[in-house]
């Protein structure tokens, strides 16, 4: 490898080139040799800095003889980042392969070696850890219409996700990663805290996760097997047709519009959910996974969105096609077990480094964020869709009640509606009776 000139060699050119330009031309402005001085001088300190830095004894002590130069520190959530200048000659593979030896080095949970704008190498020096766990809690209101918490980051800062800029959302992990975890505490909040309708696909054991779901008002279908969730695709598909004709009548190119714009006859966001959607595939594969490949591309200005759960999406099994990876903007990775799944999730390395169950990264148009995801077991889940349940029913009941009274306001005169005291006894035997059928 070819030795490239280092700051020292520069300094020490200087110095000679400044005392000689004094000897042989004493005649010439003091400022000429005093700059050469100053810029020597610089360099010699920026060698001293850059040899006595830790670094500088890493590289060394590995036989590196150009060392990368440490460019700048950055702290971040998660620990900091460190930007080095990578020598000419190498790459970041060099340092890949000599990862372990950092690692002894400085002693952290996790390291990132990521090629940075050409020369520059980033290492991303993991220092915090997350918690294991961040339980889900009742209260939890983001505020947004659309928007779903996940869970937090290494700040501990919230991570949500809005639906208008999401669309559709892929969570992907191998398995005990904590799917179907993640899944509950965002169907939970979605079914409490939003006006949103679902279709519920569990194609596990006869749909043993998500039946807790069941009862709730907003909860459309419930499906546990792979016949019927293809024909909850097809019939959605159609709803989508007709909710795009609706909207494009009225002059409007989303839901978004339409709804500004219709106030009284808004359409209600929907979402279809499918919990292992690689039992989609089989004998009429091709037909549903179209199907998903249309609902992808076409419902995202409807207000029907796809939330798709899945282990491995792997090619081979063409389960995410393409088409279909390339109309879900939303990923979220869990842990995996090779790198090659991660490419296929989140297009980079990343998921085979997480730890625990729930520690996932969400890359949501192009921007990734590692989080941990909310725990939420199955019988707060359940007692917090119990809750939300009753509530809706209700408050449905009162609706009803105060309707009544609207027509007895409206239509009856004050002279029958004083009649509807069923204490006093009528003068006539049906007169009571009248009134009723004509109130309902
Ligand atoms: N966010 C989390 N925090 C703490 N523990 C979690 C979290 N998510 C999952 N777990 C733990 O991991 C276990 C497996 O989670 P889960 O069943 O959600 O995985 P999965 O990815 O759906 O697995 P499978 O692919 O087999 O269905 C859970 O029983 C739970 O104990
Ligand atoms: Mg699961």
């Amino acid at each position: 490898m070819k030795k490239e000139k280092n700051t020292f060699d520069i300094s020490i050119l200087c110095v000679i080139t400044g005392v000689g330009m004094m000897s042989l031309a004493p005649s010439l402005p003091v400022i000429y040799p005093a700059a050469i001085f100053g810029v020597g001088s610089y360099y010699f300190i920026d060698d001293f800095l850059h040899k006595s830095n830790k670094w500088y004894k890493l590289w060394d002590s590995m036989g590196i003889e150009n060392k990368p130069r440490l460019r700048e520190k950055i702290n971040t959530d998660y620990g900091y980042c460190l930007r080095f200048g990578i020598p000419r000659g190498m790459s970041t593979d060099d340092f890949e392969k000599r990862k372990s030896a950092i690692y002894q080095y400085i002693d952290c949970d996790r390291l990132n070696i990521k090629h940075h704008q050409g020369r520059n190498m980033l290492l991303e020096v993991y220092e915090n850890r997350l918690k294991t766990q961040y339980d889900y809690y009742d209260d939890l209101d983001v505020g947004g219409k659309l928007e779903i918490p996940i869970g937090y980051t290494y700040g501990e800062s919230l991570v949500t996700i809005d639906l208008e800029e999401a669309v559709h959302i892929l969570i992907a992990g191998e398995t005990d990663s904590g799917k179907s975890t993640l899944l509950r505490a965002i169907l939970t909040y979605i079914l409490t805290r939003l006006d949103i309708k679902l279709y519920l696909c569990d194609l596990k054991f006869g749909g043993t996760e998500l039946r807790i779901f069941v009862n709730h008002p907003n909860v459309k279908e419930f499906i546990t097997n792979k016949e019927d969730a293809i024909k909850l695709l097809t019939r959605v598909e159609r709803e989508v047709r007709d909710r795009g004709d609706k909207i494009s009548k009225a002059g409007c190119n989303d839901i978004y519009k339409y709804n500004r714009e219709n106030p009284k006859n808004k359409l209600k966001h929907e979402i279809v959910v499918i919990d292992e959607m690689a039992i989609l595939r089989g004998k009429n594969t091709k037909d549903s996974i179209e199907t998903l490949e249309i609902l992808a591309t076409q419902a995202r200005s409807t207000g029907i969105h796809l939330l798709l759960a899945t282990q491995r999406p792997s090619k081979t099994e063409k389960v995410i096609t393409g088409q279909i990876k390339a109309n879900i903007p939303t990923k979220i990775g869990l842990r995996v077990d090779e790198a090659l799944d991660s490419r296929m999730i989140i297009d980079s390395d990343g998921l085979e480094q997480l730890r625990g169950n729930g520690h996932g990264i969400l890359k949501l148009k192009g921007k990734k964020t590692e989080f941990q995801g909310f725990y939420l077991d199955y019988a707060q889940a359940q007692r917090l869709i119990n809750q939300s349940a009753n509530k809706i029913k209700n408050k449905k009941r009162k609706v009803v009640k105060n309707d009544t009274s609207k027509v007895m306001a409206n239509k009856l005169t004050k002279e029958e509606y004083e009649q509807l005291d069923f204490s006093k006894p009528s003068k006539k035997k049906d007169d009571n009776k009248s009134i009723i059928r004509k109130i309902f």
